[in-house]
């Protein structure tokens, strides 16, 4: 045990005597610089580049951010905004927190600071954790409680961390949306107030609003120049990002799990450990904040952030529940015969008593229907093989509905409020499981783990959770702990991820929820990727992954081309630009593939050809984002270079087309000003090559003036309304 257990406030005042204690948390190229002196309390003085040793003592002199780095409620002057509320053992609501040690750990990629705090009166300690990557500009803040009170003590507000932030023309960039809606993009200069993003969900959090805000320090945003800080909540559960704007001369970010009916009791020798929050910052504009979100995804984040994606055709809109052997055959083999390296079978397989022939039964009686497939999943994995191509399978596995065998055995272990009727969901019958019950979270993991077992060759799982929380109660948590149905619902779900893992670490899985419920960096350590939206229509889709891609890289969003009409909006868009926009996430199909015209098949045989050549590319490279489609310029236009700059793949999207109409040429970034690069257009479908077509620019000059990119295409039966453009770029 440590010994800071036994330090009290009488010895930190003695301790307090000495010299400022400066603790600098480094990454390759910024620093936090924070106050930790014992018996004071600890202050955020500095987030920025790197300081010189001698610039610390003058920055603290003639003003810093001088900041509480956990302003905890109840004493001193400060009446805004707190990261902290405990109500303690004898019903005092003040805290007050002081520092009283603070310490280093190593780990391979990272160092950590922890400074502990100790109450002035209580025994009650909370321990503030910054985590410095060695090769990424990223810093995690999380916080630790121990309470060391003889009673329980409850936690009413208990953030991950807070972020001062030098106040100016700073603007705010968030996220907000909808169920086949996700991720639209919002900017705001900070003023006054107190602005709140928050999810309430239970379950999902993504939809309506998303975890993450990048902070403009000057003026209105930019994608590549200008001062960014960009932060993101990792949390898989309900959540509050507030940006405060007091009187005085800092914003305050605070960001944690939200408190709303989950306030948390605390019993002695309890720890509680809050999510990450993790946060870059950049010179390089929005652009550069999002590239080192990218890296860190891919290198910390993101289940196998480091391995190619296989592209996949996925069942659902191609022919929805109506599964049958037959049918699977025909679109593996049609899939395979395009290039394709992954077939997903989407809802609809399962369900004996109750088959699941529509949305309203059979969640949680995950047997195959032999109606539909006599030959069970083992064929389908075989009928695969046969194809060349891998196999995967939907699942929802935190789910029941009320028509099913899993809840006429088990009605106990749904979520539901004491004495009521449950609430339904989807197809008037779902109800979300109580991921808080261990044996429920056996149970969820048991679904995995039979399907594996079974199956050992399936590639991929799709995981879809398409329900909220609709009555608070837990029938599993005594009375008094109902508070803690939303914590223990995501610390079941992060258990049993755990377990999954561990037994499969090769699986690839997806996390779906109604679309992009689950698009967080809470979820992501156990999943490869996120489907983006329910929404597949190419237009809709430039909005969304633009948004999304602030924070998270291409090769964790499934981005597929479906059908026109697609099925979300009724918008026909030709073949090219579906493909087009689909090519700049991690590539799938969500289609019939019968239902297409050979001229479509080939197009996307050819696309699926191409990127397998830019895959590297797409999903590993750093993105730069040019023209943004919330301009009004009637262009979106976005590219990844690798990282060694010896490649690229440029994309270009018109979103409006009018006669005479006059669109920006579009100036490239991320190359390398000195090399030549040859252009070449992918996915082509003009009569004549482009004027440039296998021509050489060099990056300057592609940086600096953008190549001249034709309005339209020139192809017998094209409707030019829809144009678009990819262009690989490979460096001499
Ligand atoms: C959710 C998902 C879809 C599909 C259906 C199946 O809506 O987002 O992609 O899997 O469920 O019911």
């Amino acid at each position: 045990m440590k010994h800071y257990l036994t330090i009290t406030f009488a010895v930190l005042l003695a301790l307090s005597l000495q010299a400022n204690a400066y603790e600098r948390v480094k990454t390759p190229a910024t620093e936090i610089v924070l106050e930790a002196d014992a018996g004071k309390p600890l202050r955020i003085h500095y987030y920025g580049p790197h300081l010189a040793d001698a610039d610390i003592e003058s920055l603290v002199a003639s003003g810093s951010l001088n900041c509480d780095a956990y302003p905890a409620y109840g004493m001193g002057k400060d009446n805004g905004c707190k990261a902290l509320s405990v109500v303690h053992s004898d019903g005092s609501l003040a805290t007050e927190l002081r520092v009283a040690e603070s310490y280093r750990e190593s780990e391979s990629n990272a160092e950590i600071l922890k400074v502990k705090l100790v109450d002035t009166k209580y025994p009650f300690y909370v321990t503030v954790c910054y985590r410095a990557y060695k090769d990424v500009d990223m810093i995690e803040t999380w916080t630790e409680f121990e309470n060391r009170e003889k009673k329980p003590v409850t936690l009413t507000r208990f953030d991950s961390g807070l972020l001062p932030v030098r106040r100016g023309d700073v603007h705010l960039s968030y996220f907000t949306g909808d169920w086949a809606a996700e991720t639209y993009l919002h900017e705001m200069p900070l003023q006054g107030g107190v602005f709140c993003i928050s999810n309430y969900d239970g379950v999902r959090n993504s939809h309506t609003s998303h975890s993450e805000v990048m902070l403009s320090l000057d003026g209105k945003a930019q994608e590549n120049s200008g001062r960014v800080i960009g932060a993101a909540l990792c949390y898989s559960g309900n959540y509050e990002i507030r940006v405060e704007t007091p009187a005085g001369k800092n914003h305050r970010v605070f960001a944690g799990i939200a408190p709303d009916n989950s306030f948390y009791i605390l019993e002695p020798k309890e720890l509680f450990v809050t999510p990450v929050l993790a946060f870059t910052y950049s010179d390089e504009g929005l652009g550069g904040a999002s590239r080192s979100f990218h890296r860190w995804a891919r290198k910390y984040r993101l289940a196998h952030g480091d391995r190619e994606r296989k592209i996949l055709l996925n069942s659902w809109e191609g022919v929805y529940f109506d599964i049958n052997e037959q049918g699977m055959d025909q679109m593996m083999g049609d899939i395979a015969s395009m290039g394709g390296e992954l077939f997903v079978m989407d809802d609809g397989w399962f369900g004996e008593k109750y088959p699941r022939l529509t949305d309203n039964c059979a969640l949680g009686d995950w047997k195959v229907d032999r109606n539909k497939l006599p030959g069970g999943v083992s064929a389908l994995v075989r009928m695969a093989d046969r194809h060349g191509i891998s196999f995967g399978i939907w699942i929802e596995p935190e789910m029941t509905n009320s028509v099913s065998e899993l809840y006429e055995k088990h009605p106990d272990w749904i979520i539901k409020a004491p004495g009521r009727d449950p609430v339904m969901g989807r197809g008037g019958t779902q109800l979300v499981l109580d991921m808080s019950n261990p044996e429920v979270q056996d149970f969820v993991f048991k679904v995995v783990d039979d399907i594996m077992q079974e199956n050992p060759d399936i590639d991929y799982i799709k995981w879809d959770a398409n329900m909220n929380v609709r009555n608070h109660g837990s029938q599993y948590l005594p009375a008094d702990r109902q508070s803690h149905l939303f914590i223990e619902f995501h610390r079941g779900f992060a258990k049993t991820c755990d377990r999954i893992r561990a037994k499969y670490p090769d699986l690839t899985i997806q996390a779906c929820a109604s679309g992009g419920g689950r698009a967080n960096y809470g979820v992501l350590p156990w999943f490869d990727e996120f489907w983006v939206s329910d929404n597949t229509d190419a237009l809709q889709r430039v909005y969304m992954q633009w948004g999304t891609s602030y924070f998270y890289p291409a090769i964790a969003m499934g981005s597929h081309i479906s059908a026109a009409p697609n099925h979300q909006t009724g918008r026909v868009i030709p073949i090219k630009y579906r493909i087009d926009v689909a090519m700049s996430g991690r590539l799938g199909m969500e289609i019939q593939p019968k239902n297409m015209t050979a001229e479509e098949i080939a197009l996307c045989r050819n696309a699926i050809a191409q990127y397998k050549q830019i895959r590297p590319v797409v999903q590993f490279g750093d993105i730069y984002r040019l023209i943004s489609p919330y301009e009004g310029k009637n262009l979106a236009s976005m590219m990844y270079c690798s990282e060694d700059k010896s490649q690229a793949v440029f994309y270009w999207w018109k979103l409006e087309t009018f006669c005479s109409e006059l669109l920006p040429r579009v100036r490239m970034a991320g190359l390398d000003p000195e090399r030549m690069y040859t252009v070449h257009e992918l996915n082509r479908i003009d009569r004549n090559p482009l004027p440039f077509e296998g021509k050489a620019f060099s990056g300057r000059y592609l940086m600096e003036n953008g190549l001249e990119i034709p309005y339209s295409h020139k192809a017998d039966g094209y409707n030019s309304d829809w144009s678009s453009r990819v262009l690989h770029l490979v460096a001499q």
